[in-house]
């Protein structure tokens, strides 16, 4: 599988050419993760190849994972348990409503099995009681989490950056990331070197929780001994503030942000995750945050599917 992997497109780092960035004196970039394959793209590309190898070293034919009804999450899982050859089941937060959005059609169009579960059983979904229920229900399934952000969803993200030659060459020294479960960030710290900073920009409201289960990420995944690449690690901070009223909460200005950013720079950003960021980078930016000279480098996790189901 790891050839099978090795099938996508390899992410490009585009120059952003801003007058904002430029009255900072700061080197504005983009790494592009969404170009890199058509379906399972963005952050999923790395969140799930750890989770599907071990998956089909520990010979599971299914996969079963959890999310809300336009999670970026479940549409990934959907398509790579298509390409891989696993069964997919999706377990989704909430009631049905039909017709079925963008996100759920495509994934049961890649033969995805979707079930329901209200809001209160949803919260229990990591529980032994809950698991082994889906299990007798299922079968022997290999489950993965919300959002894939367990270890293996680290390690993927470990790779984000560190095999990324031209990140290297181009001495980026701050990276700027959009947060949900705080995974992806955990995997870049984790790559990175202790001169460099990693800006993790919550998606969510209230945010600030969020760096308790990024140390916790960082912790087990040193102790679990699976390899890093690096002994010390980058430091890091979340910016809670630009979650625009919470969680795939839009408003005008962000819509409007995002419009532009595309029309400038030719790069289409998701409303719920990338817009925010990019959007908090800016205003950073206006306000003098980062140092004159600092090479940044903002990282495109995907999620375009999402902003199927607000057209
Ligand atoms: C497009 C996109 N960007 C960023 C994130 C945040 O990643 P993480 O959950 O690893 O913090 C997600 C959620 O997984 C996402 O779908």
């Amino acid at each position: 599988m790891e050839e099978i992997f090795s099938f996508a497109q390899p992410p490009t780092i585009q120059p952003i050419d801003s007058v904002i960035a430029r009255q900072a004196g700061v080197d504005l970039s983009v790494l592009r993760l969404d170009v890199m394959h058509p379906s399972v793209n963005g952050n999923k590309w790395f969140k799930l190849k750890y989770n599907l190898l071990e998956a089909r070293q520990k010979n599971f034919t299914t996969l079963l994972t959890f999310g809300g009804a336009y999670s970026n999450h479940i549409y990934a899982t959907a398509a790579a348990g298509n390409l891989f050859g696993f069964r997919t089941i999706g377990v989704i937060r909430g009631e049905e409503h039909l017709p079925l959005n963008p996100t759920l059609s495509f994934a049961v169009q890649q033969g995805m099995q979707i079930i329901y579960i209200d809001r209160h059983k949803y919260r229990q979904r990591y529980t032994a009681e809950l698991q082994a229920e889906l299990k007798e229900r299922f079968g022997e399934v290999f489950i993965i989490p919300e959002g894939g952000g367990n270890l293996n969803g680290v390690r993927g993200c470990i790779e984000i950056l560190s095999g990324d030659e031209e990140f290297w060459k181009r001495q980026f020294d701050t990276v700027c990331v959009a947060c949900g479960t705080g995974s992806t960030l955990a995997g870049i710290v984790l790559s990175l070197q202790p001169g460099q900073r990693v800006i993790g920009f919550p998606a969510l409201k209230n945010g600030e929780f969020l760096a308790g289960e990024i140390e916790s990420f960082l912790k087990n995944y040193r102790a679990s001994g699976v390899p890093t690449t690096k002994n010390a690690i980058a430091s890091w901070e979340l910016i809670c503030n630009y979650h625009m009223g919470g969680y795939a909460k839009v408003n005008d200005e962000l819509l409007l942000f995002a419009q532009q950013f595309t029309q400038e720079h030719s790069i289409p950003l998701d409303y719920v995750y990338t817009a925010k960021m990019f959007y908090g980078v800016m205003d950073l930016l206006k306000q003098g945050f980062f140092p004159p000279s600092t090479r940044l480098l903002l990282i495109h996790t995907g999620g375009l599917q999402g902003n199927l189901g607000r057209e």
